[in-house]
Parts: C-alpha cells; sequence; structure tokens
C-alpha cells in the first residue's frame, strides 16, 4: 500500500508554515532530527495538562496514571523494536547517552589495556569519541573497517580484523552522511563467531527500517526518539538482559536503587538501575506517542516511500553539473543525499536554498573522519522522510540551479 502523503503531512503542523520571506518551508533535514506530528505534541499536551506528577514515587491518582503512561511507553517501544521484554529498554537522553551509557558501565568494566574495540570509518563522532575517551584512560586499542569509494563497510578488512579478537565492534546501521544501510545482521554474526560483544548506533536506521532485536540479535541497540517522530531530550538504549544485569550502574541517584545505606547502596533491578533521577516523563509518553503513530502509518510503507524520494532525488541530483553526490545506489541507502557544487561551499548552498525555504544542512554533520576519507571538509545534505515529497525535490533541484546561477 502507497502512503497517503497529502494526509499524513495534515498530521504535521509545522509542514503548514511560511519562512519570514513567505517560502513555503521545504524540510528537508529529518535526518538532524523529524519533524513531530500534532499526535504527539498533543499526547505530551495532555500528560502536562490532566496527569503531572513524578513517577514510581506516589500512590496518589496522578503519580499512578503518569507511571502507567511512563512504563506504558516502553512497553510499546520494546513491541516496535521487538526485544524480548521491556525491561531491556533503558530510557536515556539520546543515542550519544546510550552510547556512553555502554562505555562507562559495559566497557569500563570489562576492557583492559590493550583490549581491541573495532568501529568503522563512517561512524558518527558519538559512535567514536567515547571511545577515544576510553583510549585515553585505558589503553585499549581500535581500528577502524574502512569505507569504499562507494560509501561501503569494506567487510573482507573487517574479517582479517576478526582475527584479532576483538572485545567489542561497535558500528552504525545507517550512516547519517552516506545513508548507507550496512548489512547489520552479518557483522553482528561474524562478531559473534569470535566472542566480541556488539553495540549499534540505530538513530538513522530506527525511524526509517523495520528493526527486529531477536531477529538481528545485536547485544546493545542505541536510539534517538527525536529522529522519529518524538520530542528531544529522549532516547533508548537496547540491552540483551543478561549483558543489563551483570553491568554496574551508569549513573547513580534516586530511582536506581533498591536500598540505600549510609555507606552503602543495592541497585535497583532492570531497567530502573540505569535510570537515575527524575526522567524525562512527557518526553517518555511523547515517544510512545511516536511509535504508536509510526507503527500505524506503517514502517514497511515509510521505508518503500523513502526510497521512491530517494531514487528520484538521486536521479535528480545527478543531472545538475557540478553535482558530486556520496554513498552508494538507492537500493543500498535510505533517505538521504549528501553532496558537493563544484567551487561552491555547502554553507553558501544551504544559505541560498534557505531564501526559497528549502531546508538542509551543511557541514560535517559529526562525522569529520568520514568527510576526511573522501577528502573534503564539509558536504550539503538532503534527507527525506515519511512526509517529503518529489515536489519537495524538484525545489531542491530549482535551488541548486539558482545557486550555480547566483555564483557564475
Ligand atoms: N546526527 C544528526 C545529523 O546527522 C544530528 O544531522
Amino acid at each position: 500500500m502507497t502512503l497517503n502523503i497529502n494526509e499524513i503531512r495534515k498530521d504535521f503542523p509545522i509542514l503548514q508554515r511560511e519562512t519570514n520571506s513567505g517560502a513555503r518551508i521545504v524540510y528537508l533535514d529529518s535526518t538532524a532530527t523529524s519533524q513531530k506530528p500534532v499526535q504527539v505534541i498533543e499526547a505530551m499536551n495532555e500528560y502536562y495538562r490532566r496527569s503531572n506528577a513524578n513517577i514510581h514515587r506516589g500512590v496518589h491518582t496522578l503519580a499512578e496514571e503518569a507511571t502507567a503512561m511512563y512504563e506504558g511507553a516502553r512497553e510499546r517501544i520494546a513491541r516496535f523494536i521487538n526485544a524480548a521484554s521491556s525491561r531491556e529498554i533503558i530510557y536515556t537522553r539520546n543515542t550519544t547517552e546510550s552510547i556512553n551509557l555502554i562505555a562507562y558501565s559495559w566497557a569500563r568494566a570489562n576492557l583492559k589495556a590493550g583490549d581491541l574495540v573495532i568501529l568503522t570509518e563512517m561512524e558518527h563522532h558519538s559512535n567514536l569519541v567515547p571511545w577515544h575517551m576510553l583510549q585515553a584512560e585505558r589503553g585499549i586499542e581500535l581500528e577502524f573497517i574502512p569505507v569504499t569509494e562507494e560509501g561501503l563497510l569494506d567487510l573482507d578488512v573487517y574479517k582479517t580484523l576478526l582475527d584479532r579478537t576483538p572485545k567489542l565492534v561497535s558500528f552504525t546501521h545507517m550512516s547519517n552522511v552516506l545513508g548507507t544501510i550496512n548489512p547489520a545482521a552479518e557483522i553482528i554474526k561474524l562478531a559473534h563467531a569470535v566472542g566480541a560483544v556488539v553495540l549499534v548506533d540505530g538513530a538513522q536506521s530506527v525511524p526509517h527500517l523495520s528493526v527486529d532485536m531477536q531477529a538481528l540479535d545485536a547485544d546493545f541497540y542505541a536510539f534517538s526518539a527525536h529522529k522519529m517522530c518524538g520530542p528531544t531530550g529522549i532516547g533508548a538504549l537496547y540491552g540483551k538482559s543478561s549483558l543489563l544485569e551483570a553491568m554496574p550502574p551508569f549513573l547513580g541517584g534516586g530511582d536506581m536503587i533498591k536500598e540505600v545505606k549510609l555507606r552503602s547502596f543495592r541497585a535497583n533491578t532492570l531497567p530502573h538501575k540505569f535510570e537515575a533521577g527524575t526522567p524525562a516523563i512527557a518526553e517518555a509518553i511523547g515517544f510512545g506517542a511516536a511509535v504508536d503513530y509510526l507503527t500505524k502509518v506503517g514502517m514497511k510503507e515509510i521505508a518503500e516511500h523513502e526510497h521512491a524520494i530517494t531514487e528520484y532525488a538521486l536521479e535528480r541530483l545527478e543531472e545538475i553539473p557540478g553535482v558530486k553526490l556520496f554513498g552508494p545506489a538507492a537500493d543500498k541507502k535510505g533517505g538521504v543525499a549528501a553532496f558537493t557544487l563544484e567551487g561552491i561551499h555547502p554553507h553558501d548552498v544551504a544559505q541560498i536554498l534557505d531564501q526559497d525555504g528549502v531546508a538542509v544542512r551543511a557541514g560535517h554533520h559529526c562525522a569529520q573522519p568520514l568527510h576526511e576519507k573522501f577528502g573534503i571538509p564539509a558536504t550539503s545534505r538532503a534527507s527525506f522522510y515519511l512526509y517529503s515529497t518529489k515536489e519537495e525535490v524538484d525545489m531542491l533541484v530549482n535551488g541548486l540551479y539558482k545557486v550555480k546561477e547566483l555564483f557564475g
């Protein structure tokens, strides 16, 4: 079934607005953050208007309602990614915090000097810097699966790196620059065969693809609500319960304890053991509403729609003289088109496009080493989601012709 885009767009109030110069917003920056449907905005609004209270602490009506809403969202998030249990879903602030939780808790308990962690050259800074920090502190070793000219991971090199028996393999399921959808199941299976634990950065994959934790068999999987129609300030870490149980807590404080004495504490059970302090309650409820929304639209339909838009965008962008696209062909990537326009700085491109309401991101997109690999400091990046249309791609292309004209 194809998506009824006109109906979907009506759910997103922001898509109806204009810029200060009166141009209609053409939002092509969903990889940075997605827009939010009215269903998510209203779920959070409703919580504040009707049920606001702290969770897990009170027996009064409002506290019970708030707790049920917060925990109910967790259940639905667990189902959305087919986790075996909602105990395996830890609320965090975002993907970055989920990865840091693993670096601070699991890695500091399990890695020692000389232990190898395999990453890839296409990682976002959030899956690089925590490991740089641990390298400086512990002396762990880092190796990187190279990215080919086409923008794919070189799995032959990966297989040779595995001979060095890494302790951890951590990689992005979908690149936020190249759009590459990595063969996660295969990478995980190969890592497990040598006894490595696997962490997946799912910030870009969970919003756009159907992901199934039990089928993938990842040990840890990190993602953010704000890239999948939900609010900022909340994300999740999926972890296999056996691993989470064995890990020390991350942050200490209220709610993450069973019992506290003056000189000691006993940690709470999962998932609360990793959720210290009053959490982002409204945001968790918004996260649940986002998952409901995406489920109702259909993840398969969303992926198909984005594929059609991406295929069209790549075709149209390729026809512009001076445009160089990065990343593989549409059948190997999600809805991301990063490009350069010969002789014109990506920031200038983005600024001129903005005059006609076309929003793209320009810069290194928190993936400086990847840009260095391709020998460029920055790219312009258009990215698509369930509400993107071919007309918006046409507006982008027209805008790029205008940029070329202006810069002669
Ligand atoms: N990681 C986000 C992006 O790629 C912010 O734009």
